[in-house]
């Protein structure tokens, strides 16, 4: 079907046209936590080992950047809350119900309010589930990583295969929702070893999990080994096999994957990724955090300092740790909702791209590219949206480059 047709009608854009279309994506906070244990050796996130905490201090500042993020949002109601890291887990349970508290004097909690904590599944973590549940947290995402001896000891994860089991049995019976993070493609992943990881996983798994195709970071150790070549890794046709069993293993336990590396049962999708994709607004306070957020019909990208130690500085004499707070053009805008919502099953709902960049659909799409690969079975057009088959999924960055103007 050609776009246009799809459009029930060309929206003007408008300045409340386009805070309303980023507030249809949902409204979220993020809260980084930055410190684990130890590094792992694949890992670039912002994450720091620090041999003392300044947990107080910490929390002070998390709070201020909070309140300043709420008087600019107040009344918004929020779909989602995600306790990222780092190590979040390692976080005093009593600083995770202080901002929930928080939230709740800036915006709208509902019933329904998503809350989600990153956890390792160590011994010592999974006792504190408890009172992360008391502090409110109703969904648990644990980094089990792999689920052979081998595979954790060359990931340099500190937690073995029967604590991982033990964390998510425990998750389950603490959590409405829980969920884990599994990294594929690793240095001597075999077909049939992930067959075997992911049976034995079945009967642990919630409604949702993450499946990481390992990729080497500059800056960690994995990328110095790799480039020393003493870390072999699988090849195209590997990686595909072990895709192939992903998807053959999880679809027969009735996942789908509504983004590339995100699979859920039905209801599992994870509330806060999809404010993401779906080019919601959102909060990110804590080092590093990001943001998204639209205000008098501006969308402005914000950063934050990523070192904690400048991030606390920072806070403490300016009431926040931002070093960005940019516009965002309408170009911008729309690239940024073409590449996160194609990655989406769903897809991208066209009128509401519209209003969002406050730009015509054929300023952003090439309308005769998007009708040859609807022709060629990459792309869909229906019931007013554009989504990508699971063909159109396996090239995104070609069917991207080709449909945007
Ligand atoms: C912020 S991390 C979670 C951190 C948590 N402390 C842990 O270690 O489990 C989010 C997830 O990203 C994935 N990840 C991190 N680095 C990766 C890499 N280089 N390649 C693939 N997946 C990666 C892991 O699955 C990890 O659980």
């Amino acid at each position: 079907m050609a776009l246009a047709a799809a459009l029930p009608e060309t929206v003007a854009p408008d300045a409340a046209g386009r805070e309303r279309a980023a507030l249809e994506g949902g409204f979220a906070l993020y809260v980084h936590w930055p410190y684990c244990r130890h590094k792992c050796p694949y890992c670039d996130f912002n994450s720091h080992v620090r041999r003392r905490i300044d947990d107080a201090g910490f929390a002070r500042a998390l709070l201020a950047e909070l309140d300043r993020h709420g008087a600019e949002t107040q009344g918004r109601r929020l779909t989602s809350v995600f306790f990222g890291g780092g190590t979040p887990s390692l976080m005093p349970p009593a600083l995770v119900a202080a901002v929930l508290d928080r939230a709740a004097r800036w915006w709208q909690l509902g019933s329904d309010l998503e809350v989600t904590l990153e956890a390792n599944p160590t011994s010592a973590e999974a006792e504190r589930f408890r009172s992360f549940r008391a502090a409110g947290v109703n969904r648990l995402s644990l980094g089990i990583q792999a689920l052979d001896p081998e595979g954790l000891a060359r990931l340099g994860r500190r937690h073995t295969v029967e604590e991982a089991l033990t964390a998510l049995d425990h998750a389950a019976s603490t959590f409405p929702c829980w969920s884990c993070d599994l990294i594929t493609a690793r240095p001597g992943h075999t077909p049939m070893g992930w067959r075997r990881e992911l049976l034995r996983l079945a009967p642990h798994l919630g409604d949702h999990v993450s499946v990481y195709e390992l990729t080497i970071e500059p800056g960690t150790r994995f990328w110095t080994l790799y480039h020393a070549g003493r870390l072999p890794l699988p090849d195209e046709d590997l990686r595909l096999q072990l895709d192939a069993i992903t998807a053959e293993v999880l679809g027969g336990l009735g996942f789908s994957a509504y983004e590339p590396s995100n699979w859920a049962r039905p209801g599992g999708a994870c509330r806060h990724n999809l404010v993401y994709w779906r080019s919601g607004d959102w909060v990110g306070i804590g080092p590093g955090a990001h943001g998204r957020l639209t205000l008098d019909g501006v969308r402005l990208a914000i950063a934050r300092e990523r070192r904690p130690e400048a991030w606390l500085q920072a806070v403490a004499a300016r009431g926040s740790g931002e070093v960005e707070r940019r516009p965002l053009n309408a170009r911008e805008i729309a690239e940024e909702m073409v590449l996160m919502g194609l990655r989406l099953a769903e897809g991208i709902h066209l009128a509401r791209l519209e209003r969002l960049a406050g730009l015509p659909l054929d300023a952003i799409l090439r309308q005769e590219m998007v009708e040859s690969l609807v022709a060629s079975g990459d792309l869909q057009v229906d019931e007013g949206r554009l989504r990508t088959t699971g063909q159109g999924r396996a090239r995104l960055d070609a069917v991207i480059a080709a449909i945007l103007r």
